[in-house]
């Protein structure tokens, strides 16, 4: 066998997470900016450690210089979602870009593990493009609630703990507390709406409060100083009762103040 120049071969993986990491991070921000609740709640990646991937190889059988073909997750991607209805939400984001071909899907949401674990994966086609050219490798998206996540995390330690041979009594446990996550997320999902706007409205004031912010910041560098003094103190006056509306009026009077001085924009 020829000697395998890992680095080299899984530099684009780490292409290929760093950037997916970046894109569903941008989604993330396209959504709060818009004053929007985004489906996705955080993101991560990783590539798989070397030695892992030699034991996955042995495992399943795979010769080490077929590993590309072989194991699938070589780069893997992790979407937390809030609530499981956001999870198919950002399975349809996936599904409809030109950058990400889905080729395999597992919903483990529907139908769980054996083990209790819940999840959806999505192995996709990803293209990165280095100094040697394009190359399509695959990705695995795993897109799962914040409390599935909980749940696989405590359960991949004590798999880890225990070698994979975890002893039944902790197993049932492990079982018992799939089933309270299940309900869990059920219940969280009854209440998507109410959650969903407080989060918006959150949202939506700290956009506001970033205009505003801009505004007198714009306004400090033409306007006569000891005025805009005046209209921070203002600002925090009502920043301080918490008064939305009157927080909205005051901006649109900061930017008519803006206008005069032809200030937005700068
Ligand atoms: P591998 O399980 O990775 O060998 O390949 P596969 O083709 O069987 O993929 P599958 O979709 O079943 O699982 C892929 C990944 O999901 C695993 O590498 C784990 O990260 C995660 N996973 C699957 N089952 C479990 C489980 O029972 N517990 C935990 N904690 N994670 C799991
Ligand atoms: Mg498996």
């Amino acid at each position: 066998m020829e000697i395998l120049l890992w680095r080299e071969l899984l530099d684009p993986y780490r292409m290929a997470v760093d950037e997916l990491v970046l894109k569903f991070n941008h989604i993330i921000s396209e959504y709060r900016n818009e004053g929007e609740y985004s489906p996705i709640e955080q993101v991560n990646g990783r590539v798989k450690k070397i030695s892992s991937i030699i034991e996955k190889c042995s495992k399943k059988n795979i010769s080490l210089s077929d590993f590309e073909e072989g194991i699938l997750d070589i780069a893997g991607i992790r979407i937390i979602c809030q609530f499981v209805e956001d999870i198919y939400k950002v399975v349809e984001i996936v599904r409809q870009r030109s950058d990400m071909r889905i080729v395999r899907e597992k919903d483990f949401i529907t139908r769980s593990k054996d083990s209790g674990y819940r999840s959806y994966h999505l192995i996709i086609d990803y293209t990165v493009h280095t100094l040697k050219g394009a190359k399509t490798l695959k990705v695995e998206i795993q897109i799962r609630t914040l409390a599935m996540n909980f749940w696989a995390t405590i359960e991949h330690s004590l798999q880890y703990k225990y070698k994979k041979n975890i002893p039944e009594h902790i197993r049932q446990r492990l079982s018992n507390a799939a089933a309270a996550i299940v309900v869990l997320d059920e219940e969280m999902s009854a209440v998507r709406d109410v959650i969903m706007d407080a989060q918006d409205s959150f949202q939506v004031k700290a956009n506001l409060v970033t205009d505003i912010l801009n505004n007198m910041q714009n306004l400090y560098k033409v306007a006569n100083k000891r005025e805009i003094i005046k209209i921070q103190d203002e600002f925090y006056r009502i920043y301080k009762t918490g008064d939305f509306e009157e927080l909205e009026r005051f901006n649109k009077e900061l930017d008519i103040i803006a206008e005069g001085y032809r200030a937005q924009g700068l």
